[in-house]
């Protein structure tokens, strides 16, 4: 059943090309446009969504954040992303033209759902983006995307993550169709560029062996940071989340502008850092991001760096570089996330632990 793999969780990262791909399908018509089957909310009603709140928690929070920056960019509508274990404690401004979108795999999270339930009350549509047909979650919301990832049984969330991307994407482009923010052959193109992506992330698997032997040389280590920016700060966090869930070591991710105002003052002889480095194409946000590269590296910090193939700029300051297909900013995570996850089993695999079901941990989380 773990189809000769040791782990469910290295099945499931390695099941990711094909849930991603499963994710994308039957989402346009004859003619090209978006459609997403349980949508169930009128394209008068989407219009009139003046503000989005996603809530979730963990791993789907994450995927709350990268859906922040998509939305914002292709709809110029304004996103919050919350923590759904603090919305409904905070008074949250809420009203018939906000539309909430849930994040949840399993459908059953009780802080998800809370929320959810706080957020009818108050007359906002919700949209949950969800992995289990017919869990408590969709079936309180008004409209669903489902993920096609197929049951995730390591506790660890991956390619539940990679398929919540997927839906994130989809949503911001359905939105900007909807509103009329983005012309056809753009949100095509953007279409087009996520067709591509089950074959970039293959690429990324087929250089599993590396990161097992960058794993294998890190087994002793007792703390780890994270750096990104953009669509590439969330992949830190969840790199960080995935390590400090099943090597139990502690592990931070930060956004890289950051790293001057604090968490500089971590680094010190030795300390692995690995940093997800934006697409050259953006090379404002590049640069800056090898700048912070250079000072961690400066302070004697052991530098992992995920760049863009052909991407050489990086190579000085890097004590091992990762190559990453190239893809637009937005994208990357699809395929930044995969070292960070097999990097994390593995490490955690050579430490002797259970990676299926880590220490203190549960699959659902059904109490607030
Ligand atoms: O089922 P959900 O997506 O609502 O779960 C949310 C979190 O509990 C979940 O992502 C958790 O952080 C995972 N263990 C991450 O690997």
């Amino acid at each position: 059943e773990k189809d000769g793999h040791d782990w469910f969780m290295r099945k499931e990262i390695h099941e990711q090309p094909r849930a991603v791909a499963d994710s994308l399908l039957g989402r346009r018509t004859p003619e090209g446009r978006l459609h997403l089957d349980e949508m169930r909310l009128s394209d008068q009603e989407l219009r009139d969504v003046d503000k989005v709140i996603i809530i979730a928690c963990g791993t789907s929070f994450y995927a709350g954040m990268v859906a922040k920056y998509a939305i914002e960019h292709w709809t110029r509508v304004p996103v919050e992303v919350e923590l759904a274990s603090e919305f409904r404690y905070r008074d949250p401004i809420l009203d018939y033209s906000t539309l909430v979108v849930a994040i949840s795999q399993s459908g059953e999270t009780a802080d998800t759902l809370q929320a959810i339930r706080h957020a009818r009350t108050q007359r906002s549509k919700v949209l949950a983006i969800c992995n289990t047909n017919g869990s408590t979650i969709p079936r309180e919301s008004d409209a669903v995307i489902y993920t096609h990832a197929g049951p995730e049984i390591g506790v660890a969330s991956t390619k539940g993550f990679l398929t919540q991307l997927v839906a994130c994407y989809l949503l911001a482009l359905y939105l900007a169709q909807v509103k009329g923010t983005r012309y056809g052959d753009e949100i095509d193109e953007v279409m087009r560029q996520l067709e591509a992506m089950p074959d970039h992330i293959a690429t990324v698997l087929a250089s599993a062996d590396a990161i097992y032997a960058m794993a294998a040389e890190h087994v002793d280590t007792r703390s780890v940071l994270f750096l990104g920016r953009h669509a590439g700060y969330p992949v830190a966090l969840e790199g960080a989340l995935k390590l400090k869930e099943l090597a139990y070591i502690h592990a931070e991710g930060f956004a890289a502008g950051e790293l001057k105002h604090g968490p500089i003052a971590l680094v010190e002889s030795g300390l692995p850092v690995l940093c997800v480095v934006p697409p050259a194409g953006r090379d404002q946000l590049r640069d800056k991001m090898v700048s912070g590269i250079q000072e961690v590296r400066a302070r004697g910090a052991r530098t992992i760096c995920l760049v863009e193939d052909g991407d050489d700029a990086i190579t000085p300051y890097a004590d091992t570089v990762i190559r990453l297909p190239k893809v637009p900013v937005l994208l990357q995570p699809l395929v930044a996330v995969v070292p960070l996850q097999l990097f994390a089993c593995e490490l955690a695999t050579r430490m002797g632990h259970d990676v299926d079901q880590p220490r203190n941990l549960a699959k659902s989380v059904t109490v607030e």
